[in-house]
């Protein structure tokens, strides 16, 4: 019988390490490892400066102490564990919190040009959720280019690439990893967009850098990019995701079109209001207010509409008011939200307030790492067991620093800490001079015959048939608040939509810039992941972080402290099983945040 891939032309690659994705972390791994002399590669379907990470707004979070509140890392640890309902990794939210002071500091050396305090160092402003010494006054940790920083960071880190010489794949569509019989990683198969030809990449580690997959829900902050490639590579090489029932709602996107406006904003001194002119989240969160952590103030939004308080002519959304702040600080700090809340809802922000609801804005689980990056599949004797030659950074992995729940700021935070840990990692433990291992035969075989059958597929189903009904049901089963019955449903309703991807038909067969292929091939990555997503989110019977089940409305430390592990090969299939949660901190300069009921 004829193999699929002589059908195609293949061109073989040999780098040390192949990065998949050049966002905040792609970028700050690949110039990590290329200035550690490892030859690199990083593959990117969109170019590096038109990566998600562009459009974070607010922040990346540092105790620097700038503003004079008496910050320290160990504030910051603290927020976070409680941030993520006792879910993170203590070990892991340390060496986060730690590292954030020299690596934003880094940044600064690279050339980030963050906003300026009059004493000439960088500004912070507040983000919800970040406090000073367990929550007795708020802490300004957010370290912000006005509300352009994930522009600011993702253009210096390219330039650093540059640099570094990193070789860049532009416009490359990474396919499939390449899995040796031993369940080592091996390389990575993609497809050149622009000319089709399809490339083989021999590794001595992959690193997946793909950020999330908020494009498997009908309105998301996300780019149309954001369809979690990697954790559908990860997916279909047997390997799990987890904590994938975690999908953070982020409190203001825009009404409608669902682009982010900054919890900077709030930060600022910006507050929500519902239908009755009343600051709400003061019921709901009486210390923090608007500055609670963002489960918080979406699952209080949420409410607010539920109850008919919300505004508009279906009741289906809140306010955001800024105009009681002076102008030219507007001007100054919030020049971006300023200009998106014109075009997308027509609001002068001095003057009207900008209409907001709940939107999906980050996924909290996904790849297991541990904190080098290395990818983790369990085993019954060894919860932490690692895939040799395969990492995973950034949205697209779960450390796991987030927990339940992010708080704002710690994922630009994420992207640079981890990205950095990863190049740490790959210069300790790889030989530039050692020499590849042949591939295994027949290695793009696999990757081949998918992309051949989607390209040649006749069914009745166009690609956007299937996605809308992917999207919707995601969005209506899997929301801010979540019952037993709806996951039930859910659960089935996700299930069928996977099955319907066998009556997927294309119409372009071209290899030339064939976007309708591509969209093919980022549904099935957006399809398994929501299908884990539904899975875990009806198994876990209690209430964590962004997981609100009706049904079960307290957390439940005796059954469910512990991480979901969904493996999910076949788009249906999910097993899942647990592995415990590391209550342990890195070393003994501080101490395991206890568990405690979580109010802010
Ligand atoms: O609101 C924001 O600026 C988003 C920040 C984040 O998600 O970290």
């Amino acid at each position: 019988m004829s193999k699929v891939s002589e059908n195609y032309k293949i061109i073989d690659h040999q780098y040390d390490v192949v990065i998949v994705g050049a966002g905040g972390a792609g970028l700050r791994a690949a110039l990590g490892m290329s200035a550690a002399g490892l030859s690199t590669a990083c593959i990117s379907k969109v170019f590096p400066t038109r990566s998600h990470t562009v459009a974070a707004q607010g922040g990346i979070s540092a105790a620097l102490g700038n503003m004079g509140d008496g910050d320290h890392w160990k504030h910051h640890v603290y927020d976070t564990v409680k941030g993520s309902d006792w879910l993170g990794d203590q070990d892991a939210i340390e060496y986060m919190c730690r590292n954030a002071i020299p690596a934003v500091i880094e940044l600064e050396h690279m050339g980030v040009p963050f906003s300026r305090t009059d004493e000439g160092t960088i500004y912070q402003r507040l983000f919800g959720g970040h406090t000073i010494d367990k929550g007795k006054s708020m802490a300004n940790r957010a370290c912000a280019a006005a509300d352009r920083t994930g522009h600011a960071i993702l253009h210096t880190l390219y330039q650093q690439c540059l640099k570094h010489k990193t070789k860049f794949f532009i416009e490359y569509f990474a396919l499939d990893l390449i899995m040796d019989n031993d369940g080592s990683c091996r390389g990575v198969t993609a497809m050149c967009l622009e000319d089709g030809t399809i490339h083989r990449f021999s590794a001595k580690t992959v690193v997946l850098a793909t950020g999330g997959y908020g494009r498997a829900f009908t309105t998301c902050t996300g780019a149309h990019t954001c369809t979690g490639d990697g954790g559908g590579m990860v997916l279909r090489a047997g390997l799990p995701l987890q904590d994938m029932e975690f999908i953070q709602f982020h409190p203001t996107g825009i009404h409608g079109a669902g682009c982010l406006i900054t919890e900077g904003v709030r930060g600022e001194g910006g507050y929500l209001i519902n239908s009755e002119g009343e600051r709400f989240m003061e019921r709901y969160a009486p210390n923090a207010k608007d500055l609670a952590s963002r489960d918080v103030v979406s699952r209080a939004m949420t409410i607010e509409i539920n109850e008919g308080r919300g505004v508009g002519p279906d009741k289906d959304h809140v306010h955001l008011v800024i105009t009681h702040l002076d102008p030219d600080l507007i001007e100054k700090r919030l020049p971006g939200i300023s200009e998106s809340a014109r075009i997308f809802a027509g609001v002068d922000v001095t003057k009207e307030p900008i209409p907001v609801a709940p939107t999906v804005h980050y996924n909290m689980g996904g790849i297991p790492t541990n904190i080098h990056c290395e990818v983790i599949n369990p085993t019954k004797s060894d919860p932490d067991a690692t895939v040799k030659g395969l990492m995973a950074i950034g949205e697209a992995a779960c450390v796991s620093v987030h927990g339940a729940n992010r708080l704002g700021t710690n994922s630009l935070l994420d992207l640079v800490v981890f990205g950095r840990a990863a190049a740490l990692r790959a210069a300790e433990t790889l030989k530039h001079d050692e020499p590849h291992k042949p591939l295994p035969t027949d290695s793009a075989e696999f990757s081949l015959g998918r992309l051949d059958r989607l390209r040649h597929s006749t069914g009745k189903l166009s690609t956007a048939d299937i996605r809308k009904d992917m999207q919707k049901t995601m969005q209506s089963y899997c929301p801010v608040f979540r019952t037993d019955e709806r996951l039930e449903t859910g659960l089935s309703e996700i299930t069928r939509a996977a099955t319907s991807l066998k009556d997927i038909g294309l119409t372009d067969r071209s290899m030339i810039w064939n976007t309708d292929l591509v969209e093919a091939l980022e549904l099935e990555n957006l399809m398994g992941q929501a299908v884990v997503t539904m899975g875990s989110a009806k198994a876990r019977t209690e209430s964590r972080g962004a997981h609100s089940t009706g049904d079960h409305p307290e957390r439940d430390d005796t059954n469910w402290l512990k991480h979901t592990v969904a493996h999910c090969s076949d788009l249906k299939t999910i097993k899942l099983s647990y592995r415990p949660v590391h209550m342990n901190t890195l070393t003994d300069e501080i101490e395991t945040v206890p568990l405690a009921k979580r109010v802010y």
